[in-house]
């Protein structure tokens, strides 16, 4: 039963046949009377046994971040010295190669292994009594990550190794001479991940108290690991801000053209919607924003507010197509007041000066007329007709001066906003503004230059006059008109694109100073 396969690796200076005598000597551990797999070297001496602990991570398999692990493959190393395994004789320094389950071995393990797999492994035996385990590992492991900087984020994973059952009073887990873990020559990490650091520490962590107070050596193996951040950049972080700039170029479509600036508006949000999620689903759970993510989420809201914007300025076009049918039906209503205007200068000069007396007589002169009516002499009949002329004329001429219909007194207060009675230019301006006239202050003044207004007031029968023969006075579309002049929904629209841009370029900005910072 305590057959041993033993093979040797080490170069015998004596004589082949004297050290087969030596191998087959060892090949029956019975060879060596006093070992017991069972206890510890040095434990009757009262000492604890040194073990010391290398890995060599040949590859770092994957970075998890979903999972937030870490997985590693390379070889776990252990080196002790086992006195009682020491087999000096004469054959010179011969290294022997035995299978581990036979002889006694730290209870090494990695706390912090989620799941682990061991290969082939071998133990050699120096002829002083080392032994020098290696065994083919592959682990996953725990790794916290923080993602807060992503993609500029640096992670940084530990290997806890240490003995599972014994204190220091037992064993003594330490790291090799080279370090607690090694790399293979020039390995730089994954094309995702750059293996920046790799440091080791060994410390002392105490458990329990008064007599039970036990110490345990721990190892630890740090990794850093830095982003490579390019493709995040690139095909996010840019990706990104160029729809945002598509939906920034929407702002320059015509806003008539509905389907053209409602799908530049939304498709962009959808593309980001996209993007932020194909971020998210690399990353676990997370109850705050990173670099990122925050990035996407305030371009996605920049992009949305562009829809907004886009349902404002066709609110405003609305508005702006209802006046102007409203101005169209004033101007209909005003070439008809000046139709029975000028039915009215037909008449004679004493009919006019009649009017002039006094046109609140014209209830008067009806009830006289009435009241001749019915005297009815043949001769007054003609008189009588002239004189009902007059009250129609003059009922018209009452409508004209005293803003008579609802909606000339509406036309007159939409533009006699202070009550004064007469308009200056910004009142005429903004009152043809109301009815989506827009004129510029030039047009204004040559308006009221052609109404022969010296002043920088109309009075109001020059403002009926202008009223009533709006084609002849209303100056054309203007050349041009500065931005307070112009119709809201363009003034809207401009200055959401100047909002918008400027608010980019500081959103931009602000993500990217605090990336270097
Ligand atoms: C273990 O190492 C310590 C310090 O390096 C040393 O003092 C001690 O003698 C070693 N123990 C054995 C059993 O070799
Ligand atoms: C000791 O060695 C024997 C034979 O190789 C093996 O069966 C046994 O499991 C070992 N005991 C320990 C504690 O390793």
């Amino acid at each position: 039963m305590w057959r041993l396969h033993l093979l040797s690796l080490g170069i015998a200076t004596s004589s082949p046949a004297q050290c087969r005598w030596q191998t087959e000597r060892l090949n029956d551990l019975t060879a060596f009377p006093h070992y017991d797999n069972g206890t510890r070297p040095y434990m009757y001496e009262g000492q604890a046994v040194n073990v010391s602990v290398q890995l060599y991570i040949a590859a770092i398999q994957e970075v998890d971040q979903k999972g937030q692990q870490l997985a590693l493959e390379g070889y776990f190393r252990w080196r002790w010295i086992d006195p009682r395994l020491a087999h000096t004789d004469n054959c010179g320094p011969l290294t022997l190669q035995l299978p581990a389950e036979s002889v006694w071995m730290p209870d090494i393990y990695i706390d912090n292994s989620v799941s682990e797999w061991y290969g082939a492994g071998s133990l050699w035996l120096s002829p002083e009594g080392e032994a020098y385990r290696s065994v083919r590992f592959s682990h996953r492991l725990r790794c916290p990550m923080e993602f807060h900087l992503l993609p500029f984020d640096r992670q940084r994973c530990f290997v806890m190794i240490a003995s599972y059952s014994s204190s220091i009073a037992d064993i003594n887990t330490g790291e090799f001479a080279d370090g607690a873990a090694i790399l293979p020559e020039g390995y730089g990490g994954t094309t995702e991940w750059k293996l920046e650091k790799l440091e080791s520490e060994v410390t002392t962590e105490w458990f329990g108290a008064g007599e039970y107070r036990q110490g345990f050596r721990y190892v630890w193996v740090y990794l850093t690991l830095e982003r490579r951040p390019n493709a995040l950049i690139v095909f996010v972080f840019f990706t990104c801000l160029a729809f945002a700039l598509v939906s920034w170029v929407g702002l320059f479509i015509n806003p008539t053209a509905a389907p053209a600036r409602v799908a530049i508006g939304v498709i962009p949000v959808l593309i980001m919607l996209n993007l932020e999620s194909s971020v998210t689903s690399q990353l676990p759970p997370l109850n705050y924003m990173t670099w990122l993510t925050s990035f996407l989420f305030t371009i996605k809201l920049f992009s949305m507010t562009v829809v907004f914007e886009y349902g404002l300025v066709s609110w405003l076009m609305m508005i702006e197509g209802q006046r102007v049918r409203k101005f169209e039906a004033m101007k209909q209503m005003a070439i008809a007041l000046k139709r029975d205007t000028e039915e009215l200068q037909g008449h004679t000069a004493e009919e006019m000066v009649e009017w002039d007396e006094d046109d609140d007589e014209e209830v008067n002169l009806q009830v006289a007329q009435e009241t001749e009516e019915s005297h009815a002499p043949a001769e007054k009949l003609q008189a009588q007709r002239s004189k009902s002329t007059v009250s129609l004329a003059s009922r018209r001429k009452a409508v004209v001066l005293s803003k008579g219909p609802e909606q000339i007194q509406e036309v007159w207060d939409m533009f006699d906003k202070d009550g004064s009675g007469c308009f200056d230019q910004h009142e005429i301006q903004l009152g043809f503004r109301k009815l989506g006239q827009y004129l510029s202050m030039d047009q204004v003044k040559r308006m009221f230059f052609r109404l022969g207004v010296d002043s920088a007031t109309l009075d109001g029968e020059a403002f009926q006059r202008m009223l009533l023969d709006l084609n002849l006075y209303l100056p054309g579309t203007p050349f041009t008109l500065s931005y307070w002049e112009r119709p809201p929904s363009l003034q809207v629209d401009i200055a959401f694109r100047y909002i918008y841009i400027l608010a980019l370029a500081v959103v931009t900005i602000t993500w990217l100073a605090l990336a270097g910072s």
